[in-house]
């Protein structure tokens, strides 16, 4: 999957072969490397570079995002921010700390009580300056030159050679500045970004700095249009395929350009690409300074479709010539899929139900913080897709692009949405604030960068924003209208929604402007929502918000999804029983979602534990809002607010169906028995090591993808039991712990189709180590994800254990982080040492740039044999 990540990750960046012998028409360069940073604000600043007074300049920078009936985008006279001292050209930065982007400073810590634990515990917030030197060749003088950031958090203002370019509020948005006006070719340039990241601006952990990744793209003055390629599938059958093609073409030069436009469509596979089909040329003239439309449609015969299982994927590869000169040429992937809500069966991929088992996800990346990393996000999907996870929503903000070529290649669907808040917020200084002037502007760059993904099949305006509380006439609805209206102006081939939380919203307007209705947690609706718009399509677009900690159980159990007693230590018993007050343990979100007809399918809350909200550790009133009832809400104000009184040290969420270093909790192999029937597999749960519990109650679960189970404890059994309906887990819930074995053997329609065993644990013994991936890539980016258990003398995991283990690394590589999944460790994620949580340890090996060779990792631990793994850079 690797080489072939690589290979496809070419095709897109990589000029191909020209005409002419000069540079490729279009050159997309990484701009990552080479950047000093700094905390230090200019000198004098005293809120002169503040979001109000940036404003006419950020909006003019992003006047191509508004329409006619917008604010206004003039750009105004002079420089902003011209005289300041980080701006200019000669600032000595010598100081400065060099480093290579993707960068989080908050990751780097430290963690703090007195942080907030809903943003992690973690310094995120302030101001910080990135200065890069650079040069440009001469011969690029007249070549147009744009600077790309996948995303800035936040507030960016960008100057180059002390001249103001512009900028964007929004960290989670994507956005490309023209630095042609500003750009000196054959001559030293510095670019100056400073970035303002406000303090109560985020309900998570949102990550800080230059965070995802920077590009320099240089095309001709004649060029397509950024994000400028727009492909569709209006009609898609066995025997062919129509594939529409729309080119925006600008002509950024002084004089006419007569224009041959061409686009050839290849299929991509693992061994390269086949050519499907070849357009006629279409030829054009633009006049200086305008844009042109134009649409080819192409038939492909016997079309590989994109599905879960066969993402099949394709390019349309754009040429256009002037004067028999090639002036562009662009490579758009896409795929042929159709996708289709309806209310009566669901979600319909090539017209078949394909239920959505998806997870919500944050962006951030555990102990590497927010700074996207493309393996990091692999491993992520592999680790899902192993649980039968075949959908991704992008809780609650666009998501690095990277994550959306992975979701194509790999085969997974995405609701790819934009706003947690829309005019009212969350929280004092979040995207309410912006959102006035801005929505229109981040709604249409998700769209317009988004829109040829196949993996996309929904686009979400907002998530459990106040205005879904609404009534009718207080028309929260038009403004859903208005953004609806802003997506389907850039894509009218995907369905707009949104997930909410009020119950209303199946009835207040809002089901009648959006396309589909996602619910968060609102099991008791669906039955009732089905009945009263039976047109509707409907899906749980926030589920569970289960609650655990991985490898901690606490007796007696209780199936009260709030019992404090499953609470202690600042964790959570991972019986699965346990959930946030306004959600619901799986089975119970399953028993509700399997009775309603035409559900289109879930994403739960979450697949990866994420930094910060650690609910239930984080008294977080804001929740309150989940409840219409008020009695209930009275009950949860008080159980809250006892909470807050409680210093607690969470600064991770405990939603995680895998927890924050990547280990799958329980929960992990629940799903798995829902969502990969035919996955012969059962799981045991607790571990079986509790010497103070010889003959207590010790209930046993096991889950299983079979319908029936018995139980053996010492070889002797302890019964037989069957999954009835609306039963998705098998209780044993008054066995009385002996040391030994227990195990499961599970039975599918009286067959013996899995087992599960769990093993007392002797004392700890051992180190245990085992990579990923052992044969990496030597560009300074591809990681090694190391797991060590702690082990007792015969290689069972000791599950308790929390010794201390010391890592070193010898070899082209470095360490770049370390984890347990505790959510309650403020030790720093760069520690070359860690304690294990609950047996587990989690060491992220970073490759060099450039240097190959063996990598060895060392893992020791005071009296515990060492353990070793080999790597290699190639
Ligand atoms: C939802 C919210 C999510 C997260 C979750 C925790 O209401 O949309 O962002 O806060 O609750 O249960």
């Amino acid at each position: 999957m690797r080489l072939l990540l690589l290979a496809a990750t070419l095709l897109i960046s990589l000029p191909v072969s020209v005409l002419a012998a000069e540079a490729p028409p279009r050159e997309r360069l990484s701009f990552n490397e080479g950047w000093l940073f700094s905390r230090t604000d200019a000198e004098w600043v005293l809120g002169q570079l503040d979001y109000a007074n940036a404003k006419p300049w950020l909006l003019a920078s992003a006047a191509d995002f508004f329409g006619p009936t917008s604010p206004q985008t003039a750009r105004p006279r002079g420089n902003f921010g011209g005289g300041f001292t980080h701006v200019q050209a000669d600032f000595d930065d010598r100081g400065w700390r060099p480093l290579t982007l993707p960068h989080d400073w908050g990751i780097e810590g430290p963690f703090k009580q007195e942080y907030p634990g809903d943003t992690g515990k973690l310094p995120w917030w302030g101001v910080a300056w990135y200065r890069k030197h650079f040069d440009l060749p001469a011969t690029d003088a007249g070549r147009r030159i744009v600077l790309e950031i996948d995303g800035a958090m936040a507030h960016s203002l960008v100057w180059l050679n002390g001249q103001f370019v512009g900028g964007w509020p929004y960290g989670y948005s994507s956005y490309q500045l023209d630095l042609t006006p500003y750009i000196k070719p054959g001559q030293p340039n510095v670019l100056a970004i400073r970035l303002d990241n406000p303090t109560e601006s985020s309900r998570w952990y949102p990550g800080s700095g230059l965070y995802r990744n920077v590009w320099l793209t240089k095309t001709n003055p004649v060029h397509v249009a950024p994000w400028g390629a727009i492909v569709t599938t209006p009609k898609v059958t066995a025997e062919a395929a129509q594939v529409s093609i729309q080119v925006l073409t600008d002509n950024d030069s002084a004089t006419n350009a007569a224009l041959s436009l061409s686009t050839e469509l290849f299929a991509l596979d693992d061994t390269g690409r086949k050519s499907a089909a070849l357009g006629q040329p279409i030829t054009v003239t633009i006049e200086p300074g305008r844009q042109a439309s134009t649409t080819q449609t192409l038939r492909v015969p016997q079309p590989r479709l994109w599905s879960v299982t066969h993402p099949h994927r394709y390019v349309a590869v754009t040429s256009i010539t002037q004067d028999g000169r090639l002036v562009d040429r662009l490579e758009t992937p896409f795929g042929i899929r159709t996708a289709v809500f309806d209310a009566d069966r669901g979600f319909r991929l090539n017209g078949e139900v394909v239920p959505i088992r998806g997870v919500c996800n944050h962006h951030d990346l555990g102990a590497l913080g927010s700074a996207i990393n493309l393996r990091a996000l692999e491993r992520q999907l592999e680790i899902l897709r192993a649980m039968g996870c075949n959908a991704i929503r992008t809780s609650h903000n666009p998501p690095a692009p990277e994550l959306l070529d992975l979701c194509d290649r790999m085969g997974f669907l995405v609701m790819d949405e934009a706003f947690d808040c829309w005019a009212k917020g969350k929280n004092r200084h979040d995207y309410h604030v912006q959102f006035p002037d801005w929505h229109e502007a981040d709604l249409r760059a998700l769209v317009r960068r988004d829109r040829n993904h196949p993996s996309v099949i929904l686009w979400s305006i907002g998530n459990e924003v106040i205005e879904q509380w609404f009534a009718d006439g207080q028309e929260g609805w038009k403004l859903a209208a208005r953004l609806a209206g802003i997506v389907r102006e850039e894509d009218r081939t995907r369905p707009v929604s949104a997930g909410f939380n009020g119950e209303i919203s199946g009835y207040n307007g809002y089901q009648h402007v959006l396309d589909a209705i996602g619910y968060n947690y609102r099991i008791k609706e669906y039955a009732r929502f089905r009945e009263i718009n039976p047109a509707i399509p409907l899906f749980g677009a926030e589920t569970a918000s289960a609650l655990s900690s991985r490898g901690v159980y606490f007796f007696p159990i209780s199936d009260d999804k709030i019992d404090p007693a499953s609470r202690a230590d600042f964790q959570v018993s991972s019986y699965d029983l346990y959930a946030a007050p306004w959600a619901t343990p799986p089975d119970v979100e399953w028993r509700a979602a399997d009775a309603v007809p035409g559900y289109a399918g879930e994403f739960v809350w979450t697949g990866f534990d994420y930094l910060g909200e650690p609910t239930p550790y984080n008294a977080d009133l804001t929740n309150l809002l989940n409840f219409s009832d008020p009695a209930e809400k009275e009950r949860q104000k008080q159980l809250l607010t006892e909470l807050g009184r409680i210093p607690t040290p969470s600064r991770s969420s405990y939603f995680g169906i895998i927890d924050l270093a990547g280990f799958p909790k329980d929960r992990y192999y629940f799903y798995q028995a829902r969502w990969r029937p035919d996955l012969p597999m059962a799981h045991l749960l607790p571990h079986w090591t509790w010497p103070e519990r010889a003959g207590e109650i010790t209930p046993i679960h096991a889950y299983t993808s079979g319908d029936e189970a018995e139980l053996f404890l010492n070889g002797r059994s302890l019964g037989r039991k069957q999954r009835g309906p609306g039963e998705y887990r098998l209780r044993w819930d008054d066995v009385k712990y002996a040391p030994g074995e227990v195990k499961v053997v599970a039975y599918k329609q009286g067959a013996v189709w899995a087992e599960a065993v769990q093993r007392t644990a002797g004392p700890a013994a051992r180190l245990k180590a085992k990579a990923d991936r052992r044969e990496l890539t030597a560009d300074g980016r591809d990681l090694s994800f190391v797991t060590v258990r702690i082990e007792d003398a015969d290689g069972v995991l000791a599950p308790r254990a929390e010794n201390r283990v010391a890592f070193a690394v010898s070899g082209p590589a470095e360490i770049v982080a370390t984890d347990n999944g505790d959510p309650t460790s403020f030790e720093s994620f760069q520690s070359k040492e860690r304690a294990a949580f609950n047996g587990l340890v989690l060491v992220v090996v970073r490759t060099q740039p450039g240097t190959t060779g063996p990598i060895t990792l060392t893992a020791t631990s005071p009296g515990l044999a060492p353990a070793e793994v080999s790597l290699t850079a190639k």
